[in-house]
Order: structure tokens, then sequence, then C-alpha cells
């Protein structure tokens, strides 16, 4: 009787087993498999010797051939999910960024930084100087009444001096007409009125804000700009405090080598008003064609408290008095740091905006 093809069967297994749990990469298991279980393999082969038996022999072996396969492939199986988790396990320790270690070594940190915008940073420069000058600061709404905005500051319905102010209207419904404060002067009547419902007189402050006009943005305008507006009500104010104010607060912003003067203005709201105007801060003086050869540059308006103020806001005329300034924040953040063209203010442009860290 020939010897059985099967009769190495369980040392064959036990060889194609050792050489599955010895694959160590999926690759190595992929090239490895024909020859383990397909075609090529000496499963195959011994599958195909079965053809030689006779009928019933030939079904034994190939019930116990079948065995052999089974715990062949399924070992292959096996061996593949594990290879499959090792990978992954491999791929995520190869992407895993350990933090500690970038941030102690050298590598520039990609990231920028953020820091307050231009018009920010000198909001507060000019508070801190007026702050240092015994002054509060104070705050008033963007939107604000027909009333705020212009009737109370002596500019009633149709007076021609609202032509001086571009004017956005929100409403002009009843019963009252609503804008987008054209100046920061507004401000100065919700203090004063403060001020008489609390009975806290005396005034020293000053009201940065945001500000609207209808202007067509070039290089000197901005549809929407700020300002700072002072506000001064106590007894015995006389106009030389004023330029005094004007003066202390032009040395100590631009520096001692600028100072200040006042040129006869109109306001509705002051009497006497007056143009404020600083040495140029581009030519020191000497005439350019920024100052137009003037060696001055306007920045705001001031005088003091028209009677007819003092009176719509309930204040005694006779006993108090005052007087009021207001200027461009964004005229005073071009003028010292010499922007060319306002709109760089409002254009958030990464380039402009790291200049001022
Ligand atoms: N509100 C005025 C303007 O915007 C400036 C100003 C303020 C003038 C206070 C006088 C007193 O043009």
């Amino acid at each position: 009787m020939p010897t059985s093809p099967l009769a190495d069967l369980a040392q064959q297994t036990a060889d194609l087993l050792s050489t599955i749990s010895a694959l160590s990469t999926l690759d190595a298991l992929r090239d490895a498999e024909a020859s383990l279980t397909g075609k090529r393999s000496i499963l195959a082969s011994l599958q195909k010797s079965l053809g030689t038996l006779d009928p019933e022999a030939r079904k034994a072996a190939g019930a116990q051939l079948q065995e052999a396969r089974r715990v062949v492939e399924a070992a292959l199986e096996e061996r593949r999910a594990l290879l499959r988790r090792d990978a992954r396990q491999l791929s995520l320790e190869a992407d895993r960024l350990d933090l500690g270690d970038v941030i102690a070594s050298d590598v520039r940190w990609p990231l920028a930084v953020g820091h307050p915008g231009l018009i920010a940073l000198t909001q507060r420069e000019l508070e801190d100087v007026f702050i240092g000058m015994g002054f509060t600061v104070a705050d008033g709404p963007e939107v604000e009444s027909d009333w705020y905005n212009f009737e109370a500051l002596n500019i009633p319905p149709a007076h021609p001096a609202r032509g001086l102010w571009d004017t956005f209207y929100v409403d002009l419904g009843e019963p009252e007409t609503v804008v987008l404060r054209t100046h920061t002067s507004p401000t100065q009547i919700h203090l004063m009125e403060r001020a008489v419902a609390t009975d806290s007189l005396p005034i020293h402050s000053v009201m940065p804000g945001r500000c609207f006009r209808r202007d067509t943005p070039d290089a000197s305008h901005l549809y929407s700009f700020h300002q700072i507006e002072g506000l001064v009500v106590d007894r015995g104010i006389s106009f030389g405090d004023l330029a005094g104010v004007i003066e202390t607060f032009t040395r100590a912003y631009f520096g001692p080598d600028i100072s200040s003067r006042l040129r006869p203005g109109y306001f509705p709201f002051t009497e006497p008003s007056a143009e404020f105007e600083v040495t140029c801060t581009i030519c020191r003086g000497a005439g350019c064609r920024t100052c137009s050869s003037s060696g001055w540059l306007e920045l705001g308006g001031c005088g003091m408290l028209d009677p007819a103020v003092l009176e719509a806001v309930g204040i005694d005329g006779d006993q108090w008095s005052g007087f009021a300034f207001g200027f461009g924040i964004d005229r005073c953040a071009q003028m010292r740091h010499e922007v060319s063209d306002m709109r760089a203010l409002i254009e958030n442009d990464v380039r402009f905006l790291g200049q001022f860290s």
C-alpha cells in the first residue's frame, strides 16, 4: 500500500503556521499569501495528489486537508489583523506632535500674536494724556436722536450750520429723527444732563468714540472716524484755561517741539469758537506740501460753551462756565505715524497693522 500523500500533513501545517507567525509586515504577508494558500501552495499540490486515491480514502483525506487549510487560513487572517493594528499604531506614533518639544526647541512659532490696532492704541495714549491732566473718561451712544446730535447743541432744524455735518439718517420718522452721530459733541449733552440730574457738577471729562459722516473715503476722509471730545464745566473758567489745556495736551502728546495755536472759527455750540491747529509734524513748522506751506495742521475745534447749550441742559450760566474741544483720533494717529492714506486705518492689511505691535 502506497504511503498516504497526507502522511506529513501535520508537520507541513506546523511549518506553514510558523512561516505565518514569522511574517513581520503587511507587505511580506501579501507577498507570501500565494505560496501559503494559493494555486502554487503546498496545500494546492496536496489537493491534486488526492486524485490518485480511491474514493473512500479520497473523501477522508479531503476532509483532513480541508481542516488543515481552514487552520492555515485562519492563522493568516489573524496575522493580517495583528499586523494592521501594528501598522496603524506606528503611523499614529509617527504623526504624533509633541508640543513640549516644539515649544522647547528653537523652532519659530509660526503664529503671530495679535495686538490692538492703531486707532485703539492712539485712543489709549490720548486718554492717558488727559487722565494725567485730571480728566475722567466717559462714553456715549453712536446712534443719537436729532436733539442730542444737533438741537441741544444750538443747531435747530434747517439751520444752515447743519451743512457742516454730512449726516447719515437712521430714522426720519415721528416722534424724532435719529442719526449716526456726526461728532462726539452730543456726549457733552449726556454728561451735563447727568451732572444736573445727580447734582454732581463740576465736569472735567474727555469722551472718545466713533463718528460717522456721509463722506466718500479718500486719503484724508473716512465715512467712519473717531473723535475725542473734551468738556470742562466749572466756576470761573476762562478762554485762557481752554488755551492752556490745548497747549499742555499738544506738547504732552506730540512732543515738546510741537505747539498749538487757536484761530477764530465757528461752531453753533461754542462762543467764542476757535480752530485748533498744531505745528506741522512733517516739516516741524518750516512749511511743506502737507501743511500747504503754513507750518500748521488743523486738528479740531474748540470754544467756550455757548449759553444756549447751558440753558438746554438746565445749567445756570451765571454760576457755571466752561469750554469744549473735539478733534480726530485718526488724524492724531496719521500725524504722529505719518500715515499718508487714512484708508490704511480701516483696510486691516497685516503689513500695515504689524508696524504698530
Ligand atoms: N464737534 C465739532 C466737530 O466735529 C468739534 C468741536 C467740539 C468744536 C467741541 C467745538 C467744541 O467739528
